[in-house]
């Protein structure tokens, strides 16, 4: 079902590694008719190579520079769903850019969920190698205070992605209804 509900701004998913944005941001794109872009699909695009490879080649803060010019450029362009990579929102510049033109959105699941989500995947550099239970424990406690700044916040994997899309839906009716960014009537 298309939702009856147009919003003026791209939508951007954000939260941790397997909380779900690309699978969440694929249905809520569906629902709402907007395309969906995921942030790291595009940064391989532009640098021609794995995110893995850019951070062996070239290093993690040459990445962050490379996200943080994908996401400016994806962000102009015309309104979307967008799916961050968990470390995007951390940088001020983008969120700041976020808060100005897009609603941001963050995807909030229990350590339990993300590390069954993460487990049996390797694309990941910053989980691989590593102790994963540890290494997303420290993530959590060093990025939510920065992903509580979002405009939404959603629980995600404790439902289907279905009822964690109909969550999003109505919250956003909510925020854009209250933010103005909504024009309603059937797309
Ligand atoms: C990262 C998350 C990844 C990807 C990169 C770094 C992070 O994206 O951008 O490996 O710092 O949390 P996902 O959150 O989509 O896995």
């Amino acid at each position: 079902m298309k939702e009856h509900l147009k919003i003026s701004k791209t939508i951007v998913l954000v939260g941790l590694m397997g909380a779900g944005k690309t699978i969440i941001g694929q249905k809520l794109a569906t629902r709402l008719n907007f395309d969906f872009v995921d942030a790291d699909d595009e940064i391989e695009e532009a640098a021609g190579c794995r995110i893995s490879e850019i951070f062996t080649r070239y290093g993690e803060a040459s990445f962050r520079e490379g996200e943080k010019r994908v996401i400016s450029r994806l962000l102009v362009g015309p309104a979307h769903v967008l799916a961050t990579g968990g470390g995007a929102f951390m940088d001020e510049e983008t969120r700041l850019q976020i808060s100005k033109l897009a609603i941001s959105l963050w995807l909030k699941a229990d350590l339990e969920i993300l590390l069954r989500r993460v487990a049996r995947r390797s694309h990941r550099p910053l989980l691989n190698n590593v102790n994963k239970r540890e290494t997303l424990k420290r993530l959590m406690k060093e990025r939510h205070p920065f992903y509580s700044k979002a405009d939404i916040i959603i629980n995600s994997g404790r439902n289907s992605s279905d009822v964690t899309v109909e969550d999003a839906i109505n919250k956003l009716k909510n925020f854009t209804f209250k933010s103005k960014h909504y024009f309603p009537g059937a797309i």
